[in-house]
């Protein structure tokens, strides 16, 4: 499997595990346990939220099981390509609303957001693929699953055991490079928004 620290450097110093949690698409089909499972929504469950709501669901299909299906043909063909090796396929799902009065909670998604990396992050430390999607059929999603209007369709993610380049179709096994990130200068501003990348 491709080590992301071969291709990344910070620019300023921080955990390895921030460098080292990147998406590869070349999984190897094998399962995981119900223990990895567990242990990677173990920690979403410690994510950060407003008021400690806890606003996230998964909603996910493991592969060989009846639930498959209904969460692979969510996918766009580019995503089926490679997922088709994943070992979980997972939709997450933000309550919009606050549980104690049925309010906005404008930070539904962010916090959900907040889940995901924790996931993904455990999922490095496992050794596993953890790779974000939103290329899916949300409106299928919402139907298809079942999802109450109360609840927003976040995003999908796989999950799966590290593959070879040759586990992937041929036009995917270049981009298999983990990636960089802009520098620090240009993400940050002391206060008044002065960024010259406005649309
Ligand atoms: C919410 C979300 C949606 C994404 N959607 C897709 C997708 O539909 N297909 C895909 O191949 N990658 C998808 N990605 C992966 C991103 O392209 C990837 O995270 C980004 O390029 C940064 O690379 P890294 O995760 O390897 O650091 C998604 C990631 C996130 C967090």
């Amino acid at each position: 499997m491709i080590n992301a620290l071969d291709y990344r450097t910070p620019e300023h110093p921080i955990e390895t595990l921030f460098v080292a949690r990147w998406s590869p698409r070349a999984m190897s089909g094998e399962p995981i346990t119900d223990e990895e499972m567990r242990t990677l929504f173990e920690a979403a469950r410690w994510a950060p939220s407003t008021y400690n709501e806890q606003e996230w669901r998964f909603l996910y299909a493991r592969r060989d099981t009846p639930e498959w299906p209904l969460h692979f043909d969510l996918l766009v063909e580019g995503n089926q390509a490679w997922c088709a090796n994943a070992a979980m396929l997972v939709v997450i799902l933000a309550h919009k609303v606050f549980a104690k009065n049925g309010k906005p909670n404008p930070v539904h998604l962010f916090d959900c957001g907040c889940a995901f990396e924790n996931l993904a992050l455990q999922g490095t430390v496992m050794g596993l693929v953890v790779h974000g999607m939103q290329g899916f059929d949300y409106d299928k999603a919402r139907t298809t699953l079942s999802v109450p209007d109360d609840y927003a369709v976040a995003a999908m993610f796989a999950v799966g055991q590290p593959g070879e380049l040759a586990d992937l179709p041929e036009k995917l096994r270049e981009r298999e490079t983990p990636s960089d990130r802009k520098p620090v200068e240009e993400i940050i501003c002391e206060g008044k928004f002065a960024f010259n990348d406005t649309t």
